[in-house]
């Protein structure tokens, strides 16, 4: 059985990561416009540093919940026929375990060069303006997918949606696009679809089921329910 799973924001809330849209989420306190677009780099590129490096920080006192744990577990099980595609820039499954992430929206700690390209490990706040490891510039940006910006990784997913029998997309608002739409895509090759959530999502009517609770409690009973039909 082939496993495609997609995590949002409300999948490392309960760790006390702050998600996007929910009442106090990040876009409340500041504009997508000023903070996650190339367009406020290039104007204010100080204030978009400090954001990231700020985020990078309080991610580091956060610890995997039971929903990251349960992930790390079915992979243990179903090995590479699971795909785990996170919209999440935090490290909290590779920290469960996980060994299989796709960040199709980058990751909180790598850096990218925006003259030579490379990636790196982030070691110091960019806010500091470090050198690239590999050119020496001092033109490193958060290696994050900002609005406007093309994910990571969309052929693989794509591949993995075709041949998956199950889709099942975990604290995400269905608000965010490509990622919005895998439901539709992974339906029309014949996967079952499931959501599980909080509360209703933007697509949750086009989900062939839905659960409504905390993932710390919903995606632990519902990896039990898979590992006890394989
Ligand atoms: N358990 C389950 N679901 C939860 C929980 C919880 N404990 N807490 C919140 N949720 C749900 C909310 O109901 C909401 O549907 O998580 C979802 C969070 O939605 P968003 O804040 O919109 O986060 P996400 O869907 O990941 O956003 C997508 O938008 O701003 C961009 O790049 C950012 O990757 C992000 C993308």
């Amino acid at each position: 059985m082939r496993v495609v799973v997609l995590t949002g924001a409300g999948i490392s809330a309960e760790s006390g990561v702050p998600t996007f849209r929910d009442v106090g989420g990040l876009w409340e306190g500041y504009r997508v416009e000023d903070v996650a677009t190339p367009e406020a780099f290039a104007r204010d590129p100080d204030t978009v540093l400090r954001f990231y490096d700020e985020r990078r920080h309080a991610v580091t006192f956060a610890e995997p919940n039971p929903a990251h744990l349960a992930l790390a577990r079915l992979e243990a099980s179903l090995g590479d026929d699971l795909l785990l595609v996170t919209q999440n820039i935090d490290d909290l499954h590779e920290r469960a375990g996980s060994r299989r992430v796709l960040h199709l929206h980058g990751d909180l700690g790598s850096a990218l060069c925006e003259v030579c390209g490379t990636r790196s490990p982030i070691a110091e706040d960019l806010a500091g303006r470090p050198a690239c490891p590999a050119c020496g510039r001092p033109t490193l940006r958060p290696d994050v997918v900002w609005f406007g910006e093309l994910p990571y990784g969309l052929d693989e997913v794509d591949v993995a949606l075709a041949e998956c029998d199950r889709f099942v997309a975990i604290g995400t608002s269905g608000a965010v696009h490509p990622a919005a739409g895998f439901v539709l895509t992974a339906t029309g090759f014949g996967a079952a679809t499931m959501e599980l959530n909080l509360v209703e999502s933007d697509v949750s009517l086009l989900f062939d089921e839905v659960r409504h609770g905390l993932a710390s409690m919903l995606v632990p009973a519902w990896v039990d329910e898979v590992l006890a039909a394989a």
